[in-house]
Parts: structure tokens; C-alpha cells; sequence
């Protein structure tokens, strides 16, 4: 009889020890609710009774298990320290954007194994991001824009190989990027814009391959942009205006081809005579397109036509609207042809002078500051083909000036 007794007696608390580790997913709800300010709860007011399932919000699987709980925008006030996050082993959405929720996040968020998206942008959360959001697994979906979290990005996040997209814009969040992001290759969107983060962005970004959006706008870093970002093709947008950035735009910005935004300003990086061939207008808000290509056909033009790269003109022309503007040092205005041109070949003569002096000409327009004003490739390659106008005077005469009044 004894054995059997004890055996029973052990079984009694261990289905007692289970349950009380099993925490009553409604019950974790109500004591949550009564924890939110007043006004919350009226809001909820569909949250009474035992079946969860049939609440607000609330979402769950055959087996009557929430799995998904979105409040958003829902006026919500309270923290989420009352809300036992072991009652929601299957939960794999929390939404509760947009509403006045404070106090810190807590780690036993850590406890949600499944989750797959966390919404907690635009609320009054603050403290740090807990380290624990390292145990989400399947995290794909991170959102905590819009609060006043402040500490580092804990490196933990580098284990969380699902995540898509993350968006921690709008905190007081500080330290330096980890370099463990560099783990997260199917991270498309990364946005860390307006906070305090300092120090220097990690080569690691360059391992992002799925990248598409960057914005690490309005902090502080410092130190050049990384070469690796050569590596992400897939980048459409790169917003690195607002930091401390120094050194030269480097050549691999101007071979992203998908690119389709790029914003670089006010920062301390150096343009003129490192651009190469790449159009001005790339360090600022743009569109990439074909104009981008015209003036690179400019640069490589005229390199041609000067026997060397033409920075010197460039930075005179630099910000002006029209070919040769009235702004342009006279110097230039007044530059010879004859003179422009590669010293070491035999001054051109006969119809060849009529050919240089268009190309010039040519050259000159693609150069413009304003992509508005070049021309398209189509119309370059008419104007290459097309019968030249003769020259206004002889020319060892002709000035940059006298190209100007001309048609292509
Ligand atoms: C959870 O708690 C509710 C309300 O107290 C109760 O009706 C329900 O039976 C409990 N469910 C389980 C599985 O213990
Ligand atoms: C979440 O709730 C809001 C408001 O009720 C709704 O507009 C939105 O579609 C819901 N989102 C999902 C993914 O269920
Ligand atoms: C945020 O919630 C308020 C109501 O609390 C609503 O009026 C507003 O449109 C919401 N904003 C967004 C961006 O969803
Ligand atoms: C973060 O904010 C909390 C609460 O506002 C504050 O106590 C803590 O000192 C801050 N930590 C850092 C690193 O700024
Ligand atoms: C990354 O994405 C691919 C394609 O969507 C998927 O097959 C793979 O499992 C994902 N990797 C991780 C670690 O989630
Ligand atoms: C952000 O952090 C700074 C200190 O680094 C502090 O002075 C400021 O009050 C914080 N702002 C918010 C909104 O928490
Ligand atoms: C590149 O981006 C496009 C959409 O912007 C997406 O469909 C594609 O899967 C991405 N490729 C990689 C390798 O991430
Ligand atoms: C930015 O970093 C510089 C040092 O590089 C530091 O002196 C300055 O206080 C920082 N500014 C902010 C707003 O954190
Ligand atoms: C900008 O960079 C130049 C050198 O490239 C340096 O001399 C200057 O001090 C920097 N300015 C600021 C504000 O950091």
C-alpha cells in the first residue's frame, strides 16, 4: 500500500506543479485589464467572461490558444507589467502600436518562444531594450519606433536570424551599432534614424545581402562610410544624413543600382574632386536615374577631350543651373578651346576643330548641376550623329563662353 501511496501522492504534485507553471492565458488577460488606466478598460469592453477567443483583438488556434492579440490604436494607458507573457506560449503577433503605453518593456517578453511580430511603436515606453528579445527566435517583424527607449541595441539581436524588418527610429537609444546585425540576412529593412547612436557604422552592414532600406539619418556616427555597402545590391533607399560622417563619398555608392534614394547631406564627407563620375546630385535626396549617367558621359567626355579629369571645371560649375552660367569665374568663361584641350595632341584642324568644339559643347551641357537640365542619352546620341553647326570664329579663338550660345 505505502509504494502506491507515494506514488500517487508524487503525481498529485507534479500535475499541481504543471498547472501552476501553466498560467491561465484568460486570467492573464482580466488582471491585465484591470491594471490599465480606467479610461482602457472601457475600451475593452468586450473582455469579460472565459472565452478570450471571442474578445477584441484577440485571435487564437483550433485549440482555443491565443495566438495573435492587436490593440492598436485603442487609447490604451498602463504598462505591460501586469501581463504574464508564460499564459501565451503560442502567441505569434503583439500589436499595440499607437497608444500610451510607459514603463519599461519587460525581459519575460523574452518568454513569447513563438512570436513573430512586436509592435510596440509609437507609445511612451523607455529604459532599454531588454536583452531577452534575444530568445524571440522567430521574431521577423520588430517595431519599437516613436518611444523614448535609451541604452544600446543589445547585441543579442545578432542571434535573431528571421527578422525582416526592424524599426527603432524615433527613441533616445545611444551606443554603437553592433556588429552582430551582420547575422541578420534576410534584414531588409534596418531603420535606427533619430537617435544618438555613435562611433562608426559596422563593416558588418555590408553583409545585409537582403537589404533594401538603410536609415541611420539624425545621430551621431562618425568615421567614413564603410566600403562593404558595395555589397548591397538590393538597396533602394540609404539615408545616412544628420551624423558626423567624414572622408570621401566612396566610388561604391555611385554602383548601387538599385538605388533609387540616397540622402548623404550634413554630414562632414568631402565631394568635389573624389566624385569621380558620379553626378552631384547623388549626395542629396534624388532620384537615380538616367541624368545620373548623362553627366558621368560628361565627365568621361571631357576627360577624353582634356587628357585629364576635368575636377577643376567641375567644382567651378558646380551649383550653377545653365551651361557656364554668368557665375562662372571668368577664367573659365573665358578659357580657349585650344587651350582646354590635351596639350600633347596636335592642335585639330580642318573639320576636326568643328567636331571638337561640339563635343565640348556637349560635354558641358551634360555637366550641369541641374539634372533637369541635361539632356537624355537619346538626345546625346542624336547630337553625336547629327551635322555640326560651324564655328562662330576661327578656332584658336573660340572661348567656353562662345559654345554656350549654340545649339547641340
Ligand atoms: C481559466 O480561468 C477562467 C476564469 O477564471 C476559468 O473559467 C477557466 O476555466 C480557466 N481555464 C483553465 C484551463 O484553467
Ligand atoms: C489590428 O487592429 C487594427 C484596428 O482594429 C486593424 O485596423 C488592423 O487591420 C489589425 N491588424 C491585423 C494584422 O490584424
Ligand atoms: C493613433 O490613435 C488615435 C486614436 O487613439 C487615432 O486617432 C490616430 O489616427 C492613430 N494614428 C495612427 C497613425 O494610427
Ligand atoms: C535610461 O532611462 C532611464 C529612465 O528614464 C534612466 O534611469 C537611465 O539612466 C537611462 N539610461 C541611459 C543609459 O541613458
Ligand atoms: C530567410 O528567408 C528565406 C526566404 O524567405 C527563408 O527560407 C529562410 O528560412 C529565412 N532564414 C531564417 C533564418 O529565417
Ligand atoms: C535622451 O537622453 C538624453 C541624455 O542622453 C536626455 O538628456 C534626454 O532627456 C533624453 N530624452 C528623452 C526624450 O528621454
Ligand atoms: C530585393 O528586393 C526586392 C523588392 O525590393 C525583393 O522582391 C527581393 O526578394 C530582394 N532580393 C533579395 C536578395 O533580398
Ligand atoms: C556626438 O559625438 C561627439 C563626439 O564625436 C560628442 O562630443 C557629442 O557630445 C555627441 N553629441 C550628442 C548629441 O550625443
Ligand atoms: C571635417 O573634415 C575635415 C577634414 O576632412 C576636418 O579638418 C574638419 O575638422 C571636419 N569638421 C568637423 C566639423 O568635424
Amino acid at each position: 500500500m505505502a509504494p502506491s501511496f507515494l506514488i500517487l501522492l508524487l503525481l498529485h504534485y507534479l500535475h499541481a506543479f504543471a498547472s501552476s507553471q501553466r498560467v491561465n492565458q484568460t486570467e492573464s488577460l482580466l488582471k491585465w485589464k484591470a491594471n490599465l488606466h480606467y479610461k482602457s478598460q472601457t475600451a475593452l469592453s468586450s473582455w469579460v467572461g472565459d472565452n478570450p477567443c471571442s474578445w477584441d483583438g484577440i485571435t487564437c488556434d483550433k485549440a482555443g490558444s491565443i495566438t495573435n492579440l492587436n490593440l492598436s490604436s485603442n487609447g490604451l494607458k498602463g504598462t505591460l507589467h501586469s501581463l504574464d507573457f508564460l499564459a501565451f506560449p503560442t502567441l505569434m503577433e503583439l500589436r499595440l502600436p499607437n497608444n500610451s503605453l510607459y514603463g519599461t518593456i519587460p525581459s519575460s517578453i523574452g518568454r513569447l518562444s513563438q512570436l513573430r511580430v512586436l509592435y510596440l511603436d509609437f507609445n511612451d515606453f523607455l529604459g532599454n531594450i531588454p536583452s531577452e528579445i534575444g530568445l524571440l527566435r522567430s521574431l521577423s517583424l520588430l517595431s519599437l519606433y516613436g518611444n523614448q527607449l535609451n541604452g544600446s541595441i543589445p547585441k543579442e539581436i545578432g542571434i535573431l536570424g528571421s527578422l525582416k524588418e526592424v524599426d527603432l527610429s524615433n527613441n533616445n537609444l545611444s551606443g554603437q551599432i553592433p556588429s552582430s546585425i551582420g547575422n541578420l540576412k534576410n534584414l531588409s529593412i534596418f531603420d535606427l534614424s533619430i537617435n544618438k547612436f555613435f562611433g562608426l557604422i559596422p563593416q558588418e552592414v555590408g553583409m545585409l545581402r537582403s537589404l533594401s532600406e538603410l536609415d541611420l539619418s539624425s545621430n551621431n556616427l562618425s568615421g567614413p562610410i564603410p566600403t562593404s555597402i558595395r555589397n548591397l545590391k538590393n538597396l533602394s533607399l540609404l539615408h545616412l544624413f544628420q551624423n558626423k560622417l567624414s572622408g570621401s563619398i566612396p566610388q561604391e555608392v555611385g554602383m548601387l543600382r538599385s538605388l533609387s534614394e540616397l540622402d548623404l547631406s550634413s554630414n562632414n564627407l568631402s565631394v568635389a574632386g573624389t566624385f569621380g563620375y558620379i553626378a552631384p546630385e547623388l549626395a542629396y535626396t534624388m532620384e537615380v536615374n538616367e541624368k545620373c549617367d548623362v553627366y558621368s558621359f560628361g565627365v568621361v567626355t571631357m576627360e577624353i577631350l582634356m587628357g585629364r579629369h576635368p575636377s577643376d571645371l567641375i567644382s567651378a560649375l558646380l551649383s550653377q543651373l545653365a551651361p557656364l552660367p554668368s557665375s562662372t569665374p571668368p577664367n573659365w568663361r573665358q578659357m580657349l578651346i585650344k587651350d582646354l584641350i590635351d596639350q600633347r595632341l596636335l592642335v585639330p584642324t580642318g573639320e576636326t576643330t568643328v567636331h571638337v568644339a561640339s563635343t565640348v559643347r556637349l560635354a558641358l551641357v551634360c555637366l550641369q548641376a541641374n539634372p533637369q537640365y541635361r539632356p537624355t542619352m537619346r538626345q546625346v546620341s542624336q547630337a553625336l550623329t547629327s551635322e555640326r553647326p560651324p564655328l562662330p570664329k576661327p578656332f584658336s579663338m573660340v572661348t567656353l563662353e562662345d559654345l554656350v550660345g549654340q545649339d547641340l
